[in-house]
């Protein structure tokens, strides 16, 4: 498919029909040998509508990253099931595509062929492969296809991350602090990146940040989570239009809100981190 039917399928509204995640009754015990049992997760239970872009927001230890990490099937709950349009979670699953704080790319091979990566796996490289320098241009890494790794920047690598999950069609984006280790000009821009992306291809995205800016400027809907037991405090709708405005009193009010629930007085913050 190229880039131009990409792009087509974004307006079209059935783009994605599929992508629906529903978390339900989750706990995830960690047992101690030395110390007492950490509940990441108590009594979580969260419906993620397709197509939508969600961001998973809390202090460090709410965990964000465990919830994640179960609906990417890296984990498995201590009890209850989280299921993708319907099926259990048992597992990891290229529809489920990851991408992480630190971009994981091997490092011996080429951007094309990280890019590629999924598609080996898969067996289907061969029939697929020509999409492998489509997503290497949506991702706007054209003429970098044969370096390697530790020749390019860590935006770059961030990119090529996103492009290797990409390239499998995920019905479902999972990205944990995916922008988290970028300056903040880079970062800016891969946000700009992960929304045209987002809208081109409508696949739905689990989104982990520190960053309540981050999280107002990129999401419909924001998971307020809290540490120590590990719960869903609120969700947040987000309904500002887009391309969205830091400065507008809408993004502010609900920058304010969020300041509010985890006990900073907007007026006085000087960082929207948490
Ligand atoms: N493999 C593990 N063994 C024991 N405890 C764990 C394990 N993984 C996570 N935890 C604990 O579970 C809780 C939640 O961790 P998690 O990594 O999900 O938090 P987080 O919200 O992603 O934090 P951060 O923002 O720092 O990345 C923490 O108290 C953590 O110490
Ligand atoms: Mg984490």
């Amino acid at each position: 498919m190229s880039v131009a039917t990409l792009e087509q399928r974004a307006v079209s509204p059935a783009a994605e029909e599929a992508g629906r995640i529903v978390v339900k009754d989750v706990n995830r015990i960690f047992r101690q040998e030395a110390g007492p049992d950490v509940i990441a997760l108590d009594q979580v239970n969260l419906e993620i509508e397709p197509g939508k872009f969600y961001s998973l927001l809390g202090p460090s230890g709410c965990g964000k990253s465990t919830l994640l990490r179960n609906i990417a099937g890296l984990d498995h709950v201590t009890s209850g099931e989280i299921t993708l349009d319907g099926e259990v979670i048992d597992g990891p699953h290229f529809l489920r595509g990851l991408v992480f704080q630190q971009p994981t790319l091997f490092p011996w091979k080429t951007i094309e062929q990280n890019v590629a990566t999924g598609l080996e796996a898969r067996g289907i490289l061969k029939e697929k492969g020509h999409e492998v320098q489509e997503y290497i241009r949506l991702v706007g890494l054209e003429g970098f296809e044969k370096v390697y790794p530790h020749q390019v920047s860590g935006g770059m690598a961030q990119r090529a991350s996103l492009a290797r999950a990409l390239v499998n069609h995920p019905k479902v984006l999972l990205m944990d602090e995916p922008l988290g280790a970028l300056d903040a000009f880079t970062r800016m821009q891969m946000q700009e990146e992960i929304l045209r992306i987002w809208q081109d291809r409508g696949t739905t995205i689990v989104f982990v940040t520190h960053d309540i800016d981050e999280a107002v400027y990129l999401s419909d809907k924001i998971v307020i989570m809290t540490p120590r037991p590990g719960k869903i405090q609120e969700v947040i709708d987000v309904p500002i239009g887009r391309p969205r405005n830091r400065n507008h009193p809408d993004f502010w009010r609900i920058r304010s809100h969020i300041l509010k629930i985890f006990g900073f007085s907007p007026e006085h913050a000087e960082s929207y981190q948490i």
